[in-house]
């Protein structure tokens, strides 16, 4: 049993709509949150970089006293899961993009990935498409300036239509019937997506399927708080804190504080 609170990171707001899932199913643990806006978008990075600021980002949620560490950013799982869990002694749980419950629901064979470049070229990516190729033609495709924006708050209307119609259409033209959202921020674009994926193509979101195994990691470790009223929540940024108090208002109807934190070389201190 523990009190201390789940640590969520991402690279600036998309680890929000693994947040929301996580305190919708764990409402009475404590979470603190951490998005990196200052490097973002992580996707275009090298994954040696986002190795790095992934590790950084880490050790500063166990000193703030986090119990576990959700990687809510499929960018960040690519390039740094595996040494994240040899290097920390709790509990760390990562994302990849849901291929599998995606090869259960289609019916034509065909499914499609949006993800970042960096999510694509990890080995988590390349065992799904080993495991899953057999019995499925996946689909990929990067997308670069999605992700930003997201950030600004572009979630809808003609940019964002326009720029999902050059992503989607070939793999739509493909025969895919299933689309996988294979980055955090894809969530927020959700209306859009479906909106050109049209209503043959199952969208799904794996948010809901990680809070799950969160949950079930808390239990296996014994890790679960002990009270029962609302859990409290922490929010950090490398960014802009009114820019985040303002995405957190505007999308997930929170009033919070921000706190800011600054990099200095590798690490992270508040400022
Ligand atoms: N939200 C991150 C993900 O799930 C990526 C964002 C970025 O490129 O910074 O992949």
């Amino acid at each position: 049993m523990s009190d201390r609170p789940i640590g969520i990171f991402d690279s600036g707001v998309g680890g929000l709509s693994v947040w929301k899932e996580v305190v919708r199913l764990l409402p009475e643990e404590n979470v603190i949150y951490f998005a990196d806006s200052a490097h973002l978008p992580y996707g275009e990075r090298s994954q040696e970089e986002v190795k790095a600021f992934s590790e950084a980002i880490v050790a500063f949620l166990v000193e703030q006293g986090a119990k576990l560490v959700v990687v809510a950013c499929n960018t960040a799982s690519a390039a740094a899961l595996y040494y994240l869990r040899e290097r920390f002694s709790i509990p760390i749980v990562g994302m990849e993009p849901a291929v599998k419950p995606a090869a259960k629901q289609t019916h034509t064979g065909k499914i499609g990935v949006i993800g970042t470049k960096v999510t694509f070229q990890g080995l988590l990516f390349k065992r799904l498409v080993e495991r899953f190729s057999k019995d499925v033609i996946i689909h990929t495709c990067a997308c670069p300036g999605l992700v930003e924006m997201v950030e600004e708050g572009i979630l809808n209307g003609q940019e964002a239509e326009e720029r999902l119609r050059d992503y989607l259409l070939p793999m739509l033209a493909e025969g895919i019937d299933v689309l996988v959202l294979g980055c955090t921020h894809y969530p927020f674009l959700r209306g859009v997506i479906e909106k050109v994926a049209g209503p043959k193509v199952k969208v799904i979101d794996p948010s809901e399927a990680v809070a799950r195994q969160v949950k079930r990691v808390l239990e296996r470790e014994g890790l679960r708080c002990t009270r029962t009223r609302q859990g409290e929540y922490r929010f950090y940024t490398s960014g802009s804190p009114e820019k985040l108090a303002h995405f957190l208002r505007r999308l997930l109807g929170i009033e919070s504080p921000v706190f800011q934190v600054k990099w200095e070389g590798l690490s992270i201190k508040l400022a």
